[in-house]
């Protein structure tokens, strides 16, 4: 085999991964459930080389690019590999934005090293790989609806994503993406979760009631029950953004216009429209609605100054892999 490509999508959490128990594992402290956002594609070729040599497309960024080489170093060290690779990475959306680059990023690097390697590992294996590069990377070597198992072992081997449900499952369910700010965000994921764990008073209670809000969200899954479902990724994200800014120092990712896209979901459904917003950590708004919603959620949110462009989502499926012998 000479090249394998691997096109894979971000995912947005409805019940969210916010910490970890264990850091070089990358174990989460709860399990966490998301959806893959289809609009969101990150594209990566790698192939055998002479020496390593790393593209990431529209980022120069030395961290991001030092993630990649200790992720590489780390692979090649865990499967005894001494072949080097080429990769050449690039994303059709803003990278490091709250748009879950690393999870689209590191989970297309997992399949992508694994296949051209010959490993054949299964889908729960890959998300045990993906994990290594970034948490939610784990959520994204599946499409459709996808829960990563924080599991209790302290090896790590009942932590691992599996789909509940496919991409058809919620055909009707939309994402509006609302782009606020492309910029890399200031802290990053790691150390903003480590500052939660360690000085945030209300991050413990957060882990239980997110842990029991992610059982009613998979019943308010099985019923396709969207209200359920929105008002629980809705609650989730509150209980995470309390414990961001309780944490010291505090970790204030959103900006004024983030603010106004979210009085905007909580004004449309006074008026019985049903959408709810989720955001990660970073400043950009995600919107989860039917389709009929969509031009008049678009709509009103195209009357906020500061919001640079709105993308509508479907729901991914899983990875593509091409390879060329
Ligand atoms: O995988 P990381 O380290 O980028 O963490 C992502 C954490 C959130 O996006 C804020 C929540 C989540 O569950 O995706």
């Amino acid at each position: 085999m000479s090249t394998v490509t691997v096109q894979t999508h971000p995912n947005l959490a409805l019940i969210k991964y916010w910490g970890k128990r264990n850091e070089e594992l990358m174990l989460p402290t709860k399990s966490s459930l998301s959806i893959g956002l289809a609009a969101l594609t990150t594209r990566t070729t790698i192939s055998f080389a002479t020496h390593d040599n790393i593209d990431l497309g529209c980022t120069h960024s030395p961290q991001a690019i030092e993630k990649v080489v200790d992720y590489i170093n780390w692979f090649r060290k865990r499967y005894e590999i001494k072949e080097y690779f080429a990769i050449s990475s690039s994303n059709n959306f803003p990278t490091a934005a709250g748009l879950a680059s690393s999870a689209s990023g590191f989970s297309a690097l997992a399949i992508g090293l694994a296949s051209l390697c010959g490993l054949n590992l299964n889908k729960r294996e890959l998300s045990v790989l993906a994990r290594q590069g970034s948490g939610s990377a784990a959520r994204s070597v599946e499409g459709g609806v996808v829960l990563w198992h924080a599991g209790t072992n302290t090896d790590g081997s009942d932590c691992y994503a599996e789909q509940l449900f496919d991409e058809k499952y919620l055909q009707d369910l939309r994402v509006l993406i609302v782009i606020v700010e492309d910029r890399e965000k200031k802290v990053s994921s790691r150390k903003g979760m480590q500052l939660t764990i360690q000085t945030s008073p209300s991050y413990n209670q957060w882990l239980v009631t997110s842990e029991i809000r992610l059982t009613k969200m998979i019943t308010a899954l099985t019923n396709k029950d969207f209200l359920s479902l929105g008002n629980l990724a809705e609650e989730d994200w509150q209980g995470m953004h309390t414990s961001m800014l309780d944490t010291q120092p505090p970790l204030n990712y959103w900006t004024s216009t983030s603010y106004a896209a979210i009085n905007t979901v909580k004004k449309l459904q006074q008026q019985k429209i049903e959408c709810f917003f989720t955001t990660d950590a970073g400043p950009n708004v995600f919107i989860i609605c039917q389709q009929a919603h969509v031009d008049l959620i678009k709509q009103t949110l195209e009357k906020i100054p500061g919001i640079k462009r709105i993308i509508e989502s479907t729901i991914a499926g899983k990875p593509s892999v091409a390879i060329v012998y």
